[in-house]
């Protein structure tokens, strides 16, 4: 506990005394920032207490996060807002083309989801942001670390390495930047993001990737039946994870697998079957196709980017833009 900031001890909140300090401790919520980052029902539980006052602790750990300049207030001038935005880091995805299409790269303080089929390069997608987020600042990178939770045991820290080499980056330091998570189902994936905080904190991160989001969910939750709890399940869990970008200031990244039903050369290819929590709580999506050997992604249902397709390619580089293009650009 003595890592922790003075500013951030549960204590220094109105109300919160001893007692409450304990049980929530021992609900590993130890931080004023993990307290803003859990769910009501998580407080309740903890300290035994009804929502309504659950939410009324985590309303007081916002405020005490908004007087210490680490979150938003609800109520923000749209000018002021519009300049914070202007702060908003941005991770380059390793392809020009890709970063062109994101307005930049994938960014802090939002969730960005790639979803597509077996193969699309969603993960290529996630080893290669883990190297680049550790690249200088003006080529690419914000000299910050990466967290990797990966659901289906798909990390290769072997690839890691090459794409750092092919890079002209220093491996053992692209590697020791990037701790991993291996999250061996949905109740142990959801306590490795109640414990992100820590992490983030100690290791200056900068971005968190959730290989995939939800394929423990899908995988646990069978039958009609249990439709309903899974998606309350997976909800709760991926606000949390929203909270986590917008309180730490991290760009995070998930991952979503969508089958490629014959029916949709028919419909919208570029509806995700199921998983739509998942897209609700998405600031960007981005749908990820093979195109013999390139890849091409397409931005969906955003606000203000241009709906157009991007191409590019995977290789020792990891991502990387096609060769024909490359040659264009120099
Ligand atoms: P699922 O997790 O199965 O849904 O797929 P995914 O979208 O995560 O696919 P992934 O990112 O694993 O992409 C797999 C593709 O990336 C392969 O078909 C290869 O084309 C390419 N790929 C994977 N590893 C390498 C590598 O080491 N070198 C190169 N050049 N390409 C690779
Ligand atoms: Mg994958």
């Amino acid at each position: 506990m003595s890592e922790v900031d003075e500013e951030l001890e549960l204590d220094s909140l109105p109300g919160v005394g001893p007692a409450t300090k304990q049980k929530l401790n021992d609900a590993g919520i130890l931080t004023i920032l993990d307290l803003a980052t859990s769910g009501p029902s998580d407080i309740a539980d903890a300290v035994d207490i009804d929502i309504a006052k659950a939410v009324e602790l985590n309303n007081k750990a916002r405020k005490k996060l908004v007087e210490l300049k680490r979150l938003e207030p609800d109520f923000i001038n749209a000018a002021d807002l519009l300049a914070k935005r202007k702060a908003i880091d941005r991770v380059s995805t390793g392809s020009k083309n890709l970063d062109d299409l994101l307005g930049g790269g994938v960014e802090t303080w939002a969730m960005t989801e790639f979803y597509g089929e077996f193969g699309s390069g969603k993960s290529q997608i996630c080893h290669t942001l883990c190297v680049m987020v550790q690249a200088p600042r003006g080529q690419g990178g914000l000299e910050g670390g990466a967290v990797y939770i990966d659901t289906e045991g798909t990390f290769r820290p072997e690839r890691i390495a090459e794409i750092a080499e092919a890079r002209g980056m220093d491996q053992e330091k692209v590697l020791s930047g990037i701790t991993v998570a291996r999250a061996y189902n949905s109740a142990h994936q959801e306590l490795i993001v109640k414990d992100l905080g820590q992490v983030l904190e100690q290791k200056k991160v900068k971005l968190v990737i959730l290989d995939s989001a939800v394929a423990h969910y899908r995988a646990e939750f069978v039958g009609r039946g249990t439709l309903a709890e899974r998606q309350q399940r997976l909800n709760k869990f991926m606000h949390q994870l929203l909270r986590t970008a917008e309180v730490y200031n991290v760009a995070v990244v998930v991952t979503n697998q969508v089958q490629a039903a014959p029916d949709s050369f028919f419909g919208d290819p570029t509806r995700p079957t199921g998983g739509h929590v998942v897209a609700h709580t998405s600031t960007y999506r981005i749908y990820l196709r093979k195109a013999a050997k390139n890849r091409i992604a397409r931005m969906v249902d955003s606000p203000y980017h241009p709906e157009r397709d991007a191409v590019f390619m995977l290789d020792e580089r990891g991502v990387d833009d096609p060769a024909e293009d490359t040659a264009r650009k120099r």
